[in-house]
This record gives C-alpha cells, structure tokens and sequence, in this order.
C-alpha cells in the first residue's frame, strides 16, 4: 500500500506542475537546492549565486527602499525596481506643471536624474549563521531570562559587525528562533532616479487587473546609486560619482519559453507556512472574512464618492489603491485555502506530529504539550483576534479623522515645559501635517465611511470590547443622528479651522481639543483598545510564539531527511521554478506569456484603467519594435511557478545562464495563499519581459542611451 501510494505521489508529479516551493538561504544552496535546479537546467554554480571570496549575483541584488527588491543592470549603478516600488518617489517630484506620474520621467543625462532623501540602496556584504553566538551561555536559563540574555548576545554581535557604524548590522531569527542568522548590508543614501514610464503604461490595468493574469503593464522604474570618489556609500552629493557595483546583471533578448527555468533572487517579506490548524482555520473563518467585511464597506463608499466627483476620484486614488490591495489578496487567500482543503491538511500533518513524538519517552515529553497549547491559545485568541482586527480596521486605519488627535498633545504638561522657539517648530510641523491630510480628504466621504464604520463596531463586536459611553451613544440615541452631529460639531472636520490651529496652536486649544466631540470619542476608543484589547492580544500571542517555536523544533527534527526553508522574513532569498500557464478554474487555461496586442484590446474597451498614450498606439500599429519582438509579436510579461511574496517586487527574473530576461512584479490572484500553503497547480509569480521595458526606454522614451550602458545579449526578430 505504501508503495503504490508512493508511486501514484510520484506520479502525481509528473503530471502535476513544476512548481517548486521554497524560498532558499542563498549560502545553503549546496546542500538544499543546487542539484535541483541544475537538473531543472541551471547552467551556473552555487557559488556563482552566493560567494564572499568572488564576486556573484549576490552583489547585483539590494534592498530598495523599505519594502522592495532592486537589480544592478550596468556598471555605473544602473538600478532596475518597480513602478510601484519607486512610485513615492516618482510622485514626490510631481507637481500639477509637471506630473511625472501621468507623463512619464526621463533624465536624458545624468544631469538630470532627481534625488531622493531618505531613499537608500542596501547591498548585503555577507550572511552567517551566527545560532550558536546568540545562545551561548543561556543553557540553563528559562523563558523570560532566556529572552533577556539571546537579546543581550544579539545585541553585541550586531554592535561588533557594524565596525563603528561602517556597516549596518542585522541578526534575525529563522525558524522562530531555532536558528539565527547575521547580514551585514553596506546601505547607499544616494540614489537618483532616471526614469519612469507614464503610469498609463507602468499601471496599467491598475486596480482591476492588480493580483490578476494576463497582465499588461511595464511595472518598471529605473534609479541609479551614487557613491563617493572611493566607490564608499555617502549621503547626496553634487561630487559624488556612479557607483560601480561588483557585479550586474546582464540582460537576454533571448526571451522565455514553457518549461525554461527560471529563478528569482530578492528580499520576500513575509510567509506562514508552518502554521497549526487552529491558526489556519481562524484565518479562513475569522480573520480574513472580518477585514474583508470592513475594507469593503469603505471601498463601496470610496468608489461611490469617487465616480461622482473627479476632484474625490485623485484625491482617493492612492488610499484606495493601498487599502483595496491587501483586500484582494486576503479573497484570494480564502478561495485558495479552501480549495487546498488547507486545515484538513495541516490536522492531518499535525496527526503524523503526534504520531512521531508518541514513539519515544524523551520526544513525548518534549512535545506532548504543543498541539493542546495551540488548541487552548487560539480559543483564547479567538475573540481577542476580532477586536484586534475591528479596532484596527475601523479606528486605526478605517476612519481618515482619526488619524489627527495623534498629531497633537492631549494634555498640556509637556506643551508648558517647551521653550517658545520648540513651539514654533512644533506648529510648522502640524501646519505641513495638516496640509497634507486636508489635500486628500472629502468631508462628505469620510463622515459616511465614520457612520458605517462605527455602526459595524457597535454591531459586530462584543459589547465587553466597547467603551461604555460609545455604547451609551448607541443605545440611547439614534445612532444616525447622533454621529453626524458628533462629526458636524467637531473641529476635526472643519479643514479651514483645523489650519487655523495648528498656525497657532497654544495652551487654549489643547483644552479645546480635549473637549471636542471626535477627538473625545477617539480617546475613549483607544484607551479601551490599549487596556482591554491589545495588553491581552499580544500576550497571546508571546505564549503561541513560544509554543511555535517548540513546535518548529519538533518539525524541523522529525522531518530531518527533508528540505525545509524557514519562512521568508525580507532577507535575501532564491526561489526558483518553470515558465508556465495555469488552470485558474474549471475550462479555463491561462497561456504563458501576453503582448501588446492583449493591451490594445483592453484598450477597446474603453474602461478607464485601460487608457494608452497615443504614442504607444502608433508603436503599435507600426509594428516596428526595434528588434525588440519575436516572431513579430511583442511581448509584454509571463509568468513561471516560482514561490513569491511581497517585497519580491522589482526581484531579478533570472534564466538559466544568469541573464535577467524578467522583473518580478505581482503573483496571480488564484495562488495568493502561497504565504500559508503552497499549491504547485496554482501558484505563478507575475514578471515584466525585460523585452518589453527595452522597448518603453527606447523607443517610447527616446531615452536608448541607457541601454547603451547595458550589457545586452541575443536577439529576437
Ligand atoms: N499586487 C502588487 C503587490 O502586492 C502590486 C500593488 C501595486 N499595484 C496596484 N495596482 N495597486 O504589491
């Protein structure tokens, strides 16, 4: 019976995709991966990846800003990310004259690049396994003394590799904290940005096709990385030169096919893979379906305000592109999990758990405690988990006015000790603050997005999770009527006011403020949140962590023979997989790749996401791709099944000789719940052709001196 079961595994493979779970340490890959991805067709080495006695791909791959991956495509510091990735900064040099988003950025030498304060570049020098350093001495120690003493080691060891500040110097735990590794990044504060396409070209498809196959859009922007004379990081300067990094990527024309291999190398942020049942079911059943409930109420509001008013539609273009982002993905979550047959599968694995540890005394002692913790955790968690979310997405993140009591004093005793120069300072800050928060807010929006919300609040959660006066309010009054006065009477909601304060803020409207009616409610909502919610939320969920990570002690220990890779935690990672289409649902099947054609079909149907510039119209129609086009047809993105998350935007999509042939942008919306569970049918990552961005630099740009700086290889047409 285990034979057949084994040989019908086998051959469930076979016929199965080629998607490879795993996001990898690139100094294991010797011992994990390396011989699977040569028989996959890989064509480099190990060390060609991950070396610190030469130089590899490694050093072509940094962390861009602070939550995305960037590529070295020349050897003057030429950095490849996403549109998306550098959208801030693309914005921050938009104004109504000249809008950089709608029209595209282009410095035509390097003169004209734009720089970025705060954005930076970070290269990692070398990664080690440093476990051993972080729990020396702690063999006899316990819990709370235990933590004391792996933060004092970590703390040291981070202080000893920064060499005085040269460096910056990181110690993350893998595993939960089984294993701990060191990186130290040489981080780059000057970086400039070249060029971006229009967001009609970059976005394309916008919010309707986000998480979505086929796909459209040249999610690309392009920066460089300045250095000072001795090739060391340094902040902005007019004297500082290109950086020339040890390594780049070179760039194929080559293009991709089924079946090619295809590897990723960038900095994922965050997966779950090794999550109980319980974890899971609450997720599918609570969580997700709690957030997605809320979210959704404001987005129709949003969308119905937006379609009326064009001055509304901008002004909430990016909160809800932001806010509606994490909302698909969580429905996508869902549906996939569901179809996994998610929990079921993590009772059985947690069946066989049970089973492995029941074999001997020592191993029953160790880990007989950790599935009847969970159990108990989570049922503790459970409400907990609710009101977390709730307060979160209604009173933290949901109602845009309750953003601004933050922003000022709520008593007046630090306000009295600051000298009247400090006061000055302080109401400049707010002025610019509130400035900002005014430019994108719509009175008539955020006050229904205010009643709905709360209601939901008032409905949906236990009355132990409320303060009493706001249930007070409720029970006693109408509660349409009595919110609308509450915001109509409140100064909050009154942008000309508000800008009068903050110009001359004094002791005087502290005591107002304490007074007004939203500031007040807000208070009372916070105040319970941190006493009754959040105290017990976390505490919770300190004990599951302790129990995860026994429990990843005992996996790790019980699946010894087995390649397991910790879950990503944006440090840098190799996924890797095959070029190919996907089966989203029942009779359908998804091809490969996309082109320029899908785009001008989308085109015809007039939706606003799918506007062109009509010079990419002509670009078409002339068909004349400067060579940049197979078969006559130009493509525009692929996907393969490589394991990805968030983060891995602007990730190098690598072919088999090392070449970049893509840029990671998305994943398909079938497979988002890869951060949890992994199915090889339905997992693709989303990837621009790099043949594609050639063609926007080149031709629709005029900007082809750039690629003149990089190294390109093959040809197509
Ligand atoms: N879904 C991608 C990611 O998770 C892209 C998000 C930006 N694009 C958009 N249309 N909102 O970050």
């Amino acid at each position: 019976m285990k034979n057949l079961l084994f040989a019908l595994l086998i051959i469930g493979c076979s016929l199965s995709a080629f998607g490879k779970e795993g996001m990898w340490i690139p100094t294991l890959l010797e011992k994990y991966t390396i011989d699977e991805m040569q028989e996959m067709g890989f064509k480099l080495t190990a060390d060609d990846i991950y070396s610190i006695n030469q130089n590899s791909l490694k050093d072509a791959v940094v962390i861009f800003g602070k939550g995305c991956t960037g590529a070295m495509i020349s050897d003057q510091g030429l950095l490849l990310t996403n549109h998306h990735c550098g959208f801030s900064s693309i914005q921050s040099h938009s104004s109504v004259e000249q809008d950089y988003l709608s029209d595209g950025f282009w410095a035509m030498s390097k003169e004209e690049e734009l720089s970025n304060p705060g954005l930076t570049a970070r290269f990692l020098e070398q990664m080690v396994d440093v476990t051993d350093s972080v729990y020396a001495n702690c063999d006899s120690l316990q819990a709370g003394d235990l933590q004391l003493k792996l933060n004092e080691n970590i703390n040291r060891l981070q202080k000893n590799a920064s060499e005085d500040g040269k460096y910056e110097a990181v110690i993350k735990p893998l595993f939960f904290g089984n294993q701990y590794f060191l990186y130290v990044y040489k981080v780059f504060p000057d970086v400039r940005l070249v060029g971006a396409p229009p967001e009609s070209i970059g976005k394309f498809g916008g919010d309707t096709d986000n998480w979505m196959w086929p796909r459209h859009n040249a999610d690309f922007a392009i920066f460089r990385v300045y250095a000072d004379e001795n090739n060391e990081p340094a902040a902005y300067s007019e004297s500082n030169v290109p950086y020339q990094p040890r390594k780049w990527f070179p760039i194929s024309l080559d293009g991709v096919k089924p079946n090619d291999f295809m590897m990723l190398m960038g900095y994922p942020g965050t997966t779950q893979e090794y999550l109980p049942s319980q974890a899971v079911e609450m997720l599918i059943e609570q969580s997700n379906p709690d957030r997605i409930k809320i979210r959704t109420a404001r987005l129709n509001i949003f969308s119905k305000h937006m379609k009326a008013d064009p001055k509304t539609r901008i002004q909430y273009a990016s909160k809800f592109a932001k806010s509606s982002n994490s909302w698909k993905r969580w429905k996508g979550e869902i549906r996939g999990l569901n179809r996994l047959n998610a929990v079921e599968k993590k009772r059985e694995f947690e069946a066989e758990f049970e089973a492995w540890y029941q074999q001997n005394d020592r191993l029953e002692e160790q880990y007989r405690s950790v599935l009847p913790q969970f159990d108990k955790l989570y049922m503790d968690l459970l409400p907990f988990d609710r009101a977390y979310n709730y307060y979160q997405e209604v009173v933290f993140k949901g109602i845009d006015v309750f953003g601004l009591p933050g922003y000022f004093p709520k008593n007046d005793s630090g306000w009295k000790r600051m000298s009247e120069s400090r006061r000055d300072l302080y109401r400049q800050a707010i002025a610019t603050k509130i400035d900002e928060f005014y430019r994108n807010y719509d009175k008539e929006t955020d006050q229904e997005v205010f009643l709905k919300l709360l209601r939901m609040l008032r409905q949906d959660l236990d009355p132990s999770f409320l303060p009493a006066d706001f249930k007070e309010m409720f029970d006693r009054y109408d509660d349409e009527k009595i919110i609308r006065k509450i915001y109509d009477k409140s100064v909050l909601a009154d942008p000309e006011k508000m800008k009068e304060i903050s110009l001359n803020f004094n002791e005087k409207w502290i005591a107002k403020l304490q007074k007004d009616p939203l500031v007040e409610l807000y208070h009372s909502l916070r105040f319970h949140y941190v006493r009754n919610i959040e105290l017990v939320y976390r505490e919770v969920n300190e004990k599951i962590d302790d129990v995860q990570k026994t429990y990843m002690q005992g996996i790790l220990a019980m699946q010894k023979d087995e390649r397991l890779y910790p879950d990503a935690n944006f440090t840098m990672r190799i996924a890797y997989g095959k070029v190919q289409g996907y089966e989203p649902r029942d009779g359908v099947e998804y091809d490969y790749y996309t082109t320029l054609t899908g785009i001008m079909e989308k085109v015809a149907t007039d939706h606003p996401d799918y506007q062109i510039p009509g010079k990419l119209k002509t670009i078409y129609s002339s068909k004349d791709f400067n060579g940049f086009s197979e078969n006559g047809e130009m493509p525009v993105a692929y996907i393969a099944s490589i394991h990805s998350t968030g983060g891995n935007s602007g990730s190098p999509a690598i072919n088999a000789n090392g070449e970049l042939v893509g840029l990671n942008f998305d994943r398909c919306w079938e497979g988002t719940m890869s951060d949890i569970m992994f199915d090889p049918d339905q997992c693709r990552n989303i990837m621009l052709d790099v043949r594609y961005m050639l063609l926007i630099i080149d031709k629709y740009a005029g900007a082809g001196y750039l690629l003149d700086e990089m190294e390109i290889t093959g040809n197509t047409d």
